[in-house]
């Protein structure tokens, strides 16, 4: 009997903590699906999977893609660039012209917050929500989570930092609803025009000084300057930003000696982390995407209401 109840997945704050280690669970079995020599597992046979990307992905889009395909579901590709909706379609037409045509799961990304919980509520097919504004990003928190608890064996009790612009990461609120719901402890650190005084009702720590707490924290989750989401002028400059709040070589060494080190992506290099950080021992941030591959097959499987990968 399946732990997970929701027809679609909007964002991590709707789960509850069983629902989210259903995920993980189920995850781990993919995991080592993904590393055998034939990868693919006919689970979701039959069934057909739309990646609706109004926004830019490499990472959501391409592991969606792959995770259906390795889960022998077909995956169909639509971007804003080739849909319709540059001929001024709306996005809700646009989503019940592809629902008219069956699929079993849309996964959205857009740039308005609200946009998957609106096709939710009008389409047949399950929804996932691979993006919406500043709002939820919900694989990615998943998958943060799925990383901190391979590489560190377990999330209860843990304190993560989420580090830099969270005024306008979606990565950042679905990474505070579910490490709360797990129990860990959240500090969110940035300047102060990043970091929305209101986030502290969510349950989190509030910094501004990234060597205050650094020493502090199990799991450092750095978060990308959104500098396409922003109006000018919310920091004096990259170069301060970097000297400030930046992961460094010389500000890792005053981290404790096993910090995990974490990012979404894309990342800045040079900016939110340098390059001798971001490919250093500490960095799981491949691995992140290795686990995104497979918690994104969990999801596809249980949203198409199958328990149990099969062999
Ligand atoms: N982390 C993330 O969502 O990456 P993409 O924008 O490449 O999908």
């Amino acid at each position: 009997m399946s732990t997970f109840g929701p027809r679609h997945l909007l964002g991590i704050e709707p789960l509850t903590r069983a629902e989210i280690e259903t995920v993980l669970e189920l995850s781990g079995r993919f995991l080592e699906i993904n590393e055998r020599p034939i990868k693919k597992v006919p689970t979701l046979r039959g069934k057909t999977v739309i990646n609706l990307f109004l926004e830019p992905s490499t990472r959501t889009r391409t592991s969606f893609e792959i995770a259906a395909k390795r889960l022998s579901a077909d995956a169909i590709n639509i971007s804003g660039s080739t849909s319709s909706t540059t001929k001024g379609e709306t996005l809700l037409d646009t989503a019940r012209n592809l629902d008219a045509m069956s699929p079993d799961v849309v996964v959205v990304r857009h740039a308005q917050a609200g946009a998957a919980e609106m096709l939710a509520g009008r389409l047949r097919a399950a929804v996932v929500n691979a993006g919406d504004g500043a709002h939820e990003h919900p694989t990615q928190g998943l998958l943060d989570i799925l990383t901190i608890r391979r590489r560190l064996g377990r999330v209860e009790g843990l304190t993560v930092g989420l580090v830099g612009d969270i005024a306008h990461s979606r990565v950042a609120r679905s990474n505070i609803h579910g490490l709360l719901k797990l129990g860990a402890r959240v500090i969110v650190c940035g300047p102060p025009t990043l970091v929305p005084a209101p986030i502290e009702r969510l349950g989190v720590e509030v910094a501004h000084r990234l060597d205050d707490i650094l020493p502090r924290c199990d799991v450092v989750n750095v978060l990308r300057i959104q500098f396409e989401r922003q109006r000018n002028g919310l920091f004096p400059s990259i170069h301060e930003y970097a000297l400030l709040f930046g992961m460094d070589s010389a500000r890792l060494s005053r981290a404790k000696p096993d910090v995990l080190l974490l990012a979404p992506g894309p990342i800045n290099r040079g900016v939110e982390v340098t390059p001798e950080v971001a490919d250093g021992p500490h960095s799981a941030i491949l691995q992140q995407v290795s686990n995104g591959l497979a918690m994104r097959m969990a999801v596809l499987q249980l949203l198409c209401g199958r328990t149990g990968a099969e062999e």
